[in-house]
């Protein structure tokens, strides 16, 4: 077994969650020593052994909140931090709109204080999980990193552009660079299947809804919107696969960029809710019992992204299809059920 108590190190903050989890992996793949911070509010210890397994390496974890910054000090003080990917935040849209607060502490004062603890520490990069719901409703598609920030109804969607806007000041007087990834729709689960999506509850977001009816864990999936202004009136988004959307970020502490830098994280390619269905009947060979309902409030008709920054600056781009993403996460669904 790997284990290098002196080894420089990369801390993963909400490692254990789905996206955190897959770069974990990754991170390990390409020969980097990992610490891990999670509190568990949305993730399961039990993560922690499959990423071990699948990894053949020891793993370190601090359980703890990022909002507790006497627990974030001892993490610095007990291991050597070479880079941060700030991940741990909430993340479901329409539970921000009722818990404003809740989600404006963990997302906003988390970053604060993981910023502030830096201020004493020498680290070379900072990578931020942020969203294309920085964008709003953009007026023009592809979005390119650009495109201005637009109105995102959601406190979730205001977190993230609140947290890019402190991390590009910071960046500018900071000793690390800042890289900001704007992910635009991750779906799908590592091949392994070991590793996947969590969801507690009904799921917000489509592949998992899909994937949780397909099982007969739900009667019956709802389509959001069949008259939006889109080839087939269904709504588009710009899927990723998990793990490339992971191989990201382990490029993006490989190259110099400068102060601060922000990248798309997508396909460059929009699928509709219909394509989507169709790729998991064709991969799960089964018809699915959907129906299409009134548009869900919020809801963007459609959103894609220009991914061609992240090439140019990290030589960087999704390897994997909907089919792929669409397999994977079948995969990971039925593994669950055993
Ligand atoms: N999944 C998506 O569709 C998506 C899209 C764009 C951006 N993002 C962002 O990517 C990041 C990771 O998302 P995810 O899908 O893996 O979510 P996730 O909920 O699966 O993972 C987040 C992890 O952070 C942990 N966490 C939450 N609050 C914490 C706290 N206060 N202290 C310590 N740990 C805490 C959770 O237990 C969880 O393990 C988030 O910042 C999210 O906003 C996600």
């Amino acid at each position: 077994m790997h284990y290098s108590g002196n080894m420089k190190k990369v801390l993963l903050t909400g490692g254990l969650g789905y996206i955190g989890s897959h770069v974990a992996v990754e991170l390990i793949k390409q020969g980097h020593d990992i610490v891990i911070i999670d509190d568990l509010s949305n993730s399961e210890y039990t993560v922690l052994g499959r990423l071990s397994e699948l990894t053949g390496t020891e793993i370190y974890f601090e359980l703890g909140d990022v909002r507790d910054i006497d627990f974030l000090k001892g993490v610095f003080q007990r291991y050597e931090i070479e880079n941060v990917i700030h991940l741990a935040a909430k993340k479901a849209v329409g539970e921000s709109v009722n818990k404003p607060l809740h989600y404006y502490d963990i997302n906003v004062s988390g970053l604060i204080n993981l910023l502030k603890v830096l201020e004493d520490h020498q680290a070379k990069k900072f990578v931020f999980s942020s969203s294309c719901t920085v964008y709003g409703q953009p007026e023009f598609l592809p979005v390119t990193e650009s495109t201005p920030f637009g109105d995102t109804p959601s406190p979730y969607g205001k977190t993230k552009q609140m947290c890019e806007q402190i991390l590009g000041s910071v960046a500018k007087v900071a000793r690390y660079e800042v890289v900001s990834l704007r992910y635009f729709n991750p779906v799908g689960a590592h091949h392994s299947s070991k590793i996947g999506e969590l969801p507690k509850g009904v799921p917000n977001n489509l592949v998992p809804f899909i994937t949780q009816t397909g099982a007969g864990l739900r009667d019956q999936l709802k389509v959001f919107g069949g008259d939006y202004d889109t080839p087939d009136g269904t709504a588009i988004r710009d899927y990723i696969h998990v793990v490339d959307l992971a191989s990201a970020h382990v490029k993006a502490l490989k190259v110099d960029l400068g102060p601060y830098t922000a990248l798309n994280l997508g396909t460059g390619r929009g699928y509709s809710v219909l394509e989507v269905i169709k790729a998991f009947e064709e991969v799960a060979d089964m018809k699915l019992n959907y129906s299409i309902v009134d548009r869900r409030v919020g809801d963007l008709p459609e959103i894609y992204g220009d991914p061609s920054m992240a090439y140019k600056k990290l030589r960087w781009k999704a390897e994997l299809g909907l089919t792929d993403m669409m397999r994977d996460a079948w995969k990971w669904q039925q593994g669950l059920a055993k």
